[in-house]
């Protein structure tokens, strides 16, 4: 089976069960988003999922192999990838410099030895079609540091797809940006290549309904429901969930 298979998931923290048997399935293609409130567990299942964090129980498997022993480097390898934080960024070098790093990173050229050093022509080309890609080209000799904030979550994302991921998880992409600016997360993310499977977590709902096909809702640990964004907006539980939550 082609992607990621998620059976049983658990995760405590001492008494805590942050993730309660969790079943996931994610395929190439997918354009899935995870959302609950604060402290629902999401951050945790993507750090199960790409290996930060070890399960008290349960299995993950990617294209049917086992990947649950395996530290997030091997699953980055495999194509289970995170996006990158803003703070991953080197801020006093250009984005163009910024993106031939996780290149020369993926190709084993290393990440600090080259980090000033200019790429062969082919990462050259490779930086250039990223920055085409996310409509970068612009600000390619510009400082990371000089950039909107809701620029530098591009890059970041830029960055993330420069390892060639097959399986993507974005947490949070358009947390602190500007409401002003979210639309560049979102047309991002909508331009992301159709055979990735991506996975969205996402507080802002205007984003998470443009950009799912399908929607999972977590709850204190538990899988509350998963369906289409119809579904899900005319759900008694989630709507009471939220409204709850944003009327205190
Ligand atoms: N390393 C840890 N040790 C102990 N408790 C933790 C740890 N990491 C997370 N938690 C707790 O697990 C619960 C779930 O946290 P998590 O960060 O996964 O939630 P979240 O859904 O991502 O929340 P948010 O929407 O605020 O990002 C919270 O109660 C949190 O305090
Ligand atoms: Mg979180």
């Amino acid at each position: 089976m082609e992607g990621l298979e998620v059976r049983g998931l658990s995760k405590s923290f001492g008494g805590l069960v942050v993730s309660d048997n969790i079943n996931f399935d994610l395929r190439p293609g997918d354009r899935k988003a995870l959302i609950g409130p604060n402290g629902a567990g999401k951050s945790t299942f993507a750090n199960l999922v790409t290996g930060i964090l070890m399960p008290t129980r349960g299995t993950i498997h990617f294209d049917g192999h086992d990947i649950g022993p395996m530290r997030e480097a091997q699953r980055v390898k495999r194509g289970i990838a995170k996006t990158f934080q803003v703070t991953t960024l080197f801020p006093k070098m250009t984005v163009r410099e910024n993106l031939r790093l996780p290149v020369l990173e993926r190709e084993g050229l290393g990440f600090t030895m080259f980090r000033r050093a200019t790429g062969s022509a082919e990462i050259e080309t490779e930086v250039a079609a990223l920055l085409e890609q996310f409509d970068l080209k612009d600000l390619a000799d510009r400082q990371v540091a000089d950039l909107a904030y809701g620029q530098q979550r591009l890059v970041e994302l830029a960055l993330t797809l420069a390892l060639k991921p097959r399986v993507l998880i974005l947490d949070e992409p358009a947390a602190g940006v500007p409401s002003s600016e979210t639309h560049l997360i979102t047309d991002a993310i909508a331009n992301l290549p159709d055979d990735l499977a991506v996975l969205v977590i996402e507080h802002d709902m205007d984003l998470v309904f443009k950009v799912a096909r399908s929607i999972v809702v977590l709850v204190q640990g538990s899988i509350l429901t998963e369906g289409t964004p119809q579904e899900i907006a005319s759900n008694a539980k989630v709507r009471e969930l939220y409204l709850g939550a944003g009327h205190g």
